[in-house]
């Protein structure tokens, strides 16, 4: 489904409410939402760098399709006070200290924070050591930032968010009017096929699904490259080869995250290298045909003692989208949430990572 087109004339909740999305989109169901057309496209990268986050970041910072408005670092992966730094380092990296950089949430919406330094070491970088950066963030917070640039830029801002979605989720809980006003969401996170943290939940809706929730039901188109892609992305020591004999600044800073992660993945007992779930996801705004996409019905799961952060996806094919069973206790009756197939998120279902790789490795490594 494109989400961006034949909504002229009708607001897009008007139309997802309407039904007239299902025949839309059931024609346009191969198409993503975003990153397609001329660009440059304004983005807002969120983000808890992290191992592929800092590969995400690099690669947005050496695409000429993209104009960066900002940089959002979210308490994630580790906590904020060290993806802040993180984020700030990969922005020096690259050159590019013209990006703001804007403080984000230090806690989900309504959870503690869960990290996994197990997967991206005590700094969050794979444990590979940098020096601490000289550029400062920008005075506002990351939620009031969001909301300043999407104002700005009324339907022209997609947020690519990169980490758990607290700070997207506080921005549009604090305007109503914005969510109309955001261009899209392409999010690495949740997925169909079950979870890396607990056998529903991947990492980024597990932290904070309070958060999904909101964008999932924003009516914001939304773009969702999960786990079911992202785990087909894993780093190999050839790529990394590729990256240290290119030389460069940004190629060696990622190559040397690289190799730590690696290490770190090795003694943890993996024999494969990192997953680059969030540049898959960078990656799909920029070349939308490395995937293969579904428009679903997508929704968060909240309250579940085991499944809390699962995303669950309707498809048309399915009969109505009814609630749990009543129990004997409760008031509710077994409810019919809607009856009509209603999309609010196009699913990336397949990936070419062969090609992606192509994409990756060749701008992070590229000279020009
Ligand atoms: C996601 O969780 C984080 O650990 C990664 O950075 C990625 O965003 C994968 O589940
Ligand atoms: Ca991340």
């Amino acid at each position: 489904m494109n989400f961006r087109t034949g909504l002229s004339g009708i607001s897009r909740r008007a139309f997802v409410a309407s039904g007239a999305g299902l025949a839309a989109s059931s024609l346009t169901a191969s198409l993503p939402a975003f990153g397609q057309g001329v660009g440059p496209h304004r983005v807002i990268i969120d983000t808890d760098p992290g191992v592929d986050d800092a590969f995400a970041l690099l690669l947005a910072m050496r695409s000429p399709e993209l104009k960066i408005e900002g940089i959002t670092p979210v308490a994630g992966n580790v906590p904020l006070e060290l993806t802040l730094p993180n984020a700030l380092r990969m922005v020096e990296i690259a050159g590019r200290t013209d990006i703001p950089v804007a403080v984000g949430a230090k806690a989900p919406l309504q959870r503690r924070l869960v990290t996994a330094t197990y997967a991206h070491g005590e700094n969050g970088l794979g444990g590979a050591v940098f020096p601490e950066p000289k550029l400062r963030p920008i005075a506002d917070p990351a939620s009031v930032f969001i909301r300043q640039i999407v104002r700005k830029y009324p339907g022209q801002v997609t947020l690519i968010t990169l980490g758990p979605q607290t700070n997207l989720a506080i921005a549009l809980e604090s305007d109503p009017d914005l969510a109309r006003m955001i261009k899209g969401v392409t999010m690495m996170g949740g997925s169909l096929s079950g979870g890396n943290v607990t056998p529903a939940a991947e990492f980024n809706v597990y932290v904070d699904p309070e958060a999904s929730r909101i964008v999932f039901q924003s009516g914001i188109p939304v773009t969702m490259v999960g786990l079911d892609v992202t785990r087909k992305t894993a780093l190999t020591d050839a790529h990394v080869k590729r990256l240290e004999d290119a030389g460069t600044a940004v190629s060696l800073a990622a190559a040397k995250i690289a190799r730590n992660d690696i290490d770190l993945n090795r003694k943890e007992g993996n024999a494969t290298g990192p997953n680059m779930h969030d540049s898959l996801a960078l990656a799909s705004f920029l070349e939308p045909s490395l995937l293969t996409w579904r428009p679903y019905y997508v929704d968060v799961e909240t309250s579940g003692e085991l499944t809390a952060g699962e995303t669950l996806g309707y498809r048309p094919s399915e009969s109505g989208l009814r609630g749990s069973a009543p129990t004997l206790a409760g008031t509710k009756t077994s409810v019919m949430l809607r009856d009509k197939f209603v999309p609010n998120a196009n699913v990336a279902i397949d990936v070419n990572s062969a090609k992606f790789f192509d994409l990756l490795i060749g701008r992070l490594a590229s000279k020009g």
